[in-house]
């Protein structure tokens, strides 16, 4: 049974978009099969994709799935992905996505990771997304949470990040992500090898 990771955030530009392909692009190369779904009608990564796809000549057929669905029909599409021989479904969901469509997201989720900077307007609607899956988590008694600092600078020591972070009713992942331009020039081809240990600890969370 394929275990199905979700990025949610209700704040636009956190970082779950750059976080999804890197997971995917990270566990792919690990050797498991991903099916990447992504409900921002923008299809940012389905345009990447087939940019790859062609300015390289490759094959897509040894790369991980990437999918486009919709918020309003994804929880249908999990079902019917369920079904498929995948390891992991990543949903790469679009910060404007509603109170309704996330619950259901996170009734079907095995683990929701909400990317998050330091700045205390992320901080804040860090705590509220949080919050705001309280109800889910009541109708899926397996639903784990976790907080993925991202975008985080050089100088900033892990403590203060548990510092900033610790109030939350959630994980907080100890592996973080630098503010780093590999990270904005994301692929759907390479794996970005420093994203290894992030996706260790995701790995053994599940
Ligand atoms: N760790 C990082 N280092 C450098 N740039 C980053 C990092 N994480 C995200 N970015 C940049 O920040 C911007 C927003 O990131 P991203 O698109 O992943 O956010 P998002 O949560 O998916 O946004 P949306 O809600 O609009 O879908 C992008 O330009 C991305 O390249
Ligand atoms: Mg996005």
């Amino acid at each position: 049974m394929p275990k199905i990771i979700s990025f949610i955030s209700r704040k636009g530009g956190t970082g779950k978009t750059t976080n999804a392909i890197n997971l995917a692009s990270m566990l792919h190369s690990l050797g498991y099969k991903v099916m990447l779904v992504e409900t921002d009608t923008n299809y940012t990564l389905n345009t990447l994709r087939k940019m790859e796809l062609f300015k390289t000549g490759a094959n897509d057929k040894n790369m991980f799935q990437l999918i486009a669905s919709e918020d309003h029909i994804v929880a249908d599409d999990i079902q019917t992905y369920l079904n498929s021989n995948v390891d992991y479904i990543i949903l790469d969901t679009a910060g404007k996505t509603t109170d309704v469509f996330i619950k259901t997201i996170c009734i079907h989720s095995n683990l929701v990771i909400v990317p998050t900077s330091l700045s205390q307007n992320d901080l804040l609607v860090t705590y509220q997304t949080v919050e705001d899956l309280k109800p889910a988590r009541e109708l899926n008694k397996k639903l784990k949470i976790a907080v993925l600092p991202n975008r985080i600078h050089g100088s900033t020591k892990s403590k203060t990040i548990s510092a900033s972070l610790e109030e939350l009713d959630a994980v907080l992942l100890t592996n973080f992500v630098p503010a780093k331009n590999m990270y904005a020039q994301f692929s759907t081809i390479m794996p970005e090898k420093d994203y290894l240990g992030i996706t260790k600890e995701i790995v053994n969370l599940l």
